[in-house]
């Protein structure tokens, strides 16, 4: 049998026809609902102001009717009050790394490690993974949901697992070579820096064993498949999750469509509505992606708002629907003298321009009342020595972020490597503007 004829393998509800799935989750999402409202007291008070309760779910579409959980419902009832069962009950913890404040801390029963190994396993399996596949580690183990998702994924599907984790980035090279991977699990961005570093070993990360690269935890566009494709001479497929949802594996994209990950909709009911008004758009329109638990004990979580904004697409290799690549959060988006700006639109610029480098960072300072961009970004070793040319493909730059997005800006060139690297989720913002 080949390698990529995955649809014997696939489970029964990969196969399903929409009937089946909807009927399944119609079900799920009354369990799920009732379990929310019955065991996590904040969320019932909730439901309780807006009036709303279990009884007045009578189709999927009444879900529009329930108040939405925010990442500050977590916040307020630190450490444990959103749990729907008993402490002990609780195998395990994660925590998403708060960058003000406290953290916020989900929780697991047995059953929704042995859900979210499920369906990280079948995500590998969906890019192309099979048992007996050496699987190379590189996101960060600890409170962090990407090295332990991963880790348990691929060890139900039957992969030979490298527990890598982040950094230490000459030594992942050494293992790559060494123990002969298929797969990689890793942000795109140190996935860059990995490959990095072959090249400054004299090595060719593009003759490495790795064929598949399973990349998320991060915004990253079709340009920078491209180059990563190009760079590692891989498959790039993108993997979506959060921790207060799941942790990776909520979404993951198929190897035979390359099409934008496809949500796991028999254990999720993804929504996506307006921002502003919270009122639910039609699939096909973007807007941020809500998300409803169908399965999970310890954490449910009705209407989850993202901040990921997406679009829902129509099924193409399964019967779920997929979602678009994420262009940015609602949070992350800045708005630059009144224009609305998200990383990722530069990002795809500065990689149509052969001889910058894929990394870089956007400083945004105040002078006087005026907001002021700088780009900071890296040419290729080859550009490096050369003056004139980094000006120029400075100067290209800073007329193609004016012609696309709108607005002026001041484009630094560095030499290679002048960008700090990150082991995990690449930092590309910097925001010393303060608060108006
Ligand atoms: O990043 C879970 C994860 C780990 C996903 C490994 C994929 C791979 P958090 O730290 O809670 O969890 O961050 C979740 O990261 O709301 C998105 O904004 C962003 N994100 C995750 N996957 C993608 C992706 C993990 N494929 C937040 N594309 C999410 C774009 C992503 N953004």
């Amino acid at each position: 049998m080949s390698r990529h004829s995955a649809a014997t393998e696939l489970e029964p509800i990969e196969r399903a026809s929409p009937a089946e799935l909807r009927a399944l989750q119609w079900q799920r999402l009354q369990w799920s609902v009732r379990h929310a409202f019955e065991n996590v007291a904040p969320y019932r008070r909730k439901c309780q102001l807006a009036g709303v309760g279990p009884a007045d779910l009578r189709s999927c579409a009444d879900l529009a009717r329930f108040p939405f959980t925010e990442k500050d419902d977590l916040r307020a009832s630190y450490p444990f009050g959103s749990f729907a069962v008993p402490r002990a009950q609780v195998v395990r913890v994660h925590a998403s790394s708060g960058t003000t404040g406290k953290p916020t801390v989900v929780g697991y029963t047995q059953r929704d490690l042995d859900t979210w190994a499920s369906l990280v396993a079948r995500s590998i399996r969906a890019a192309g993974g099979r048992a007996g596949d050496v699987v190379h580690i590189a996101y960060g183990y600890g409170l962090f949901t990407g090295g332990l998702g991963a880790h348990y994924g691929a060890e139900r599907l039957g992969c030979t697992v490298v527990p890598m984790s982040g950094g230490q980035t000459a030594k992942q090279v050494q293992l790559i070579c060494d123990l002969q991977p298929d797969i990689i699990m890793v942000t795109p961005s140190y996935m860059l820096a990995i490959v990095e570093e072959f090249a400054r070993q004299g090595l060719d990360a593009r003759a490495s064993s790795l064929r598949i690269g399973i990349f998320g935890a991060e915004p990253w566009s079709e340009a920078m498949r491209a180059e990563i494709e190009a760079r590692a001479g891989l498959d790039a497929l993108d993997i979506y999750g959060l921790s207060e949802v799941m942790g990776p594996g909520v979404a993951s994209e198929c190897l035979e469509t390359k099409d934008g990950p496809v949500i796991w909709e028999d254990h999720f009911y993804p929504e996506v509505i307006d921002p502003h008004s919270g009122a639910p758009l039609p699939d096909g329109a973007r807007g941020e992606l809500v998300l409803t638990s169908l399965t999970k004990e310890a954490l449910p979580v009705i209407r989850y708002r993202t901040r990921d904004l997406t679009m829902l697409l129509a099924p193409s290799a399964r019967p779920m629907r997929r979602m678009a690549r994420i262009s940015g959060r609602s949070d992350d988006m800045l708005i630059i003298r009144g224009v609305n700006v998200f990383p990722s639109q530069i990002e795809e610029l500065l990689l149509k321009l052969p001889g910058l480098a894929p990394h870089y960072e956007l400083e945004l300072t105040r002078a006087g009342p005026l907001d002021q961009l700088t780009v900071r970004v890296e040419c290729l070793a080859s550009a490096g020595g050369d003056a004139a040319l980094r000006a120029r493909l400075g100067a290209e730059l800073r007329g193609s972020i004016k012609a696309r997005v709108g607005i002026s800006s001041e484009v630094l060139v560095g030499d290679p490597g002048s960008i700090e690297r990150s082991a995990g989720k690449a930092r590309h913002v910097i925001d010393r503007r303060g608060k108006p």
